[in-house]
């Protein structure tokens, strides 16, 4: 697939196509103590040490809780359409369950109304990570009772917005949540266990699906969705039987995992029998897949990059954190060119990964994020900051989400990921995603010229569009 390097050969989109930018509240808020914030586990973890890089922690950010008000003018200036954020639980339910702190809910609200008055549609992610720390002391994401937890935290919130919002996804990429969380430690809460992975992944689902109907009945007429990050698995050239199963178990506890209970109200073919020598799967009750096959608006996609794998050989040991049934599973190393992630960039993988979650879940999709991290970012003397890198792979992603479309994905929305440079999870802040740079030591914001290019895109669009 072509990369184009200039906006002027991009394709046209749909009417209504929404152009948005994301970001999430642990990543850019700060203020971690403010007006009644409780602790969640990121603080927690990114305060224990040796678990961020450079002891990094959320707790300034981009300090966006106190300067919000010059954010949305970046977002007017750059023209979008939409802006996706999500809502940080400790700050509306502190505690995690019990008294709501109205100075949170205020402060979404304020919010919510200055981006409607500029035209910005807010599309609000209920759950982006920042678990309340005291429901992990609870069992966090193994307990069961998460799922009342959540619903009574997406009740506060809707309630308090859903006149205002009417998108609303209940989780981040809660492969992530459970994957990397429970399963490999490398996330809050900081759990290295194949089983836990498996039934956070279910008490996840279980709370989007208990928490879709509460959102309905407090937000009436609103779009509801779920946001996954689903990846693209190649397997080697000429792929052997081993190498072909690894490929199925790959794309099982990556995209399976969440597509078919979500989409069909089962678990994938094999998953369970893969992971039968780990656990007798208690913990999937009746009724429970029911519930989180809660019919939904739209389907949200983050996608990055594409996974290869192979078999491991017979006398090769596996990989030292393996992903539940895939213990003979190898990661081939990505295909340059890479990201600063060391993500492999590769918009046909974009493509056909949108095409696959229109197929399965039928639903409308908006690409929720997508973006890439490049190093050497700087404000230069002219006050520029150039990073053509960024630029070509925007560019070559929203080719590529034309192309799902071409073949059949109804594809309604893009936001960048990310709005502004920002606390990369494990990776604190040495990963450059923004398109606007965050100078963090002055908090100073300078849209790069990816951020340029990205407007000039929008602007195009818009004004073809009202011809
Ligand atoms: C996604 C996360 C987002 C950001 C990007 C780079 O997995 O949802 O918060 O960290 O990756």
């Amino acid at each position: 697939m072509q990369i184009p390097g200039n906006p002027s050969t991009l394709p046209t989109f749909p009417e209504g196509f929404l152009w948005g930018a994301a970001t999430a509240a642990y990543q850019v808020e700060g203020a971690f103590e403010a007006d009644g914030r409780g602790p969640s586990i990121w603080d927690t973890f990114s305060h224990t040490p040796g678990k961020v890089v450079q002891g990094h922690t959320g707790d300034v950010a981009c300090d966006h809780y106190h300067r919000w008000r010059e954010d949305l003018a970046l977002m007017r200036e750059l023209g979008l359409t939409a802006y996706r954020f999500s809502i940080a639980w400790p700050r509306i339910i502190p505690g995690g369950t019990g008294t709501v702190n109205r100075a949170g809910l205020d402060w979404y609200s304020r919010f919510v109304d200055a981006l409607l008055e500029a035209g910005i549609e807010p599309v609000a992610t209920l759950y982006h990570w920042d678990l309340p720390q005291a429901l992990s002391e609870r069992g966090g994401w193994l307990s069961r009772d998460v799922t009342s937890w959540f619903a009574e935290y997406a009740a506060a919130t809707v309630g308090a917005l859903g006149d205002r919002v009417a998108r609303w996804t209940t989780l981040n990429e809660p492969w992530c949540s459970a994957l990397l969380g429970y399963g490999q430690g490398v996330h809050a809460p900081g759990h290295r266990d194949p089983v836990e992975a498996l039934i956070a992944a279910h008490h996840l689902m279980l709370a989007h699906g208990t928490a879709v109907p509460v959102i309905r009945e407090h937000c009436p007429g609103a779009q509801v969705s779920i946001t996954l990050n689903p990846t693209q698995v190649w397997g080697p050239p000429n792929p052997s039987e081993a190498d072909l199963d690894a490929v199925r178990r790959i794309d099982n506890i990556h995209n399976g995992l969440f597509f078919s209970p979500i989409f069909h109200g089962t678990y994938p073919e094999g998953l369970l029998a893969d992971t039968a020598h780990l656990t007798d799967h208690s913990w999937i009750h009746d009724g429970d897949l029911h519930a989180m096959s809660a019919p939904l608006d739209f389907l949200g996609i983050n996608n990055y990059f594409p996974t290869r794998v192979r078999a491991a050989m017979p006398d090769e040991p596996g990989p030292e954190m393996a992903l539940p049934g895939c213990e003979r599973v190898i990661e081939v190393p990505p295909q340059p060119p890479l990201t600063d992630m060391g993500w492999e960039v590769s918009p046909v993988g974009h493509r056909d990964i949108l095409v696959r979650a229109a197929r399965e879940s039928g639903l409308p999709i908006y690409v929720t994020e997508n973006g890439s991290a490049w190093p050497g970012d700087y404000v230069d003397a002219e006050g520029r900051v150039r990073d053509p890198e960024r630029t070509a792979y925007l560019l070559g992603h929203l080719h590529a989400a034309r192309e799902a479309i071409d073949a059949g994905a109804d594809i309604r929305g893009y936001f960048a990921w990310s709005l502004l440079d920002n606390f990369e999870w494990a990776w604190g802040y040495t990963k450059r995603f923004g398109i606007v740079h965050v100078d963090y030591d002055t908090q100073v914001r300078t849209v790069k010229d990816s951020g340029r290019t990205y407007a000039q895109v929008i602007a195009a669009h818009r004004a073809s569009a009202s011809e």
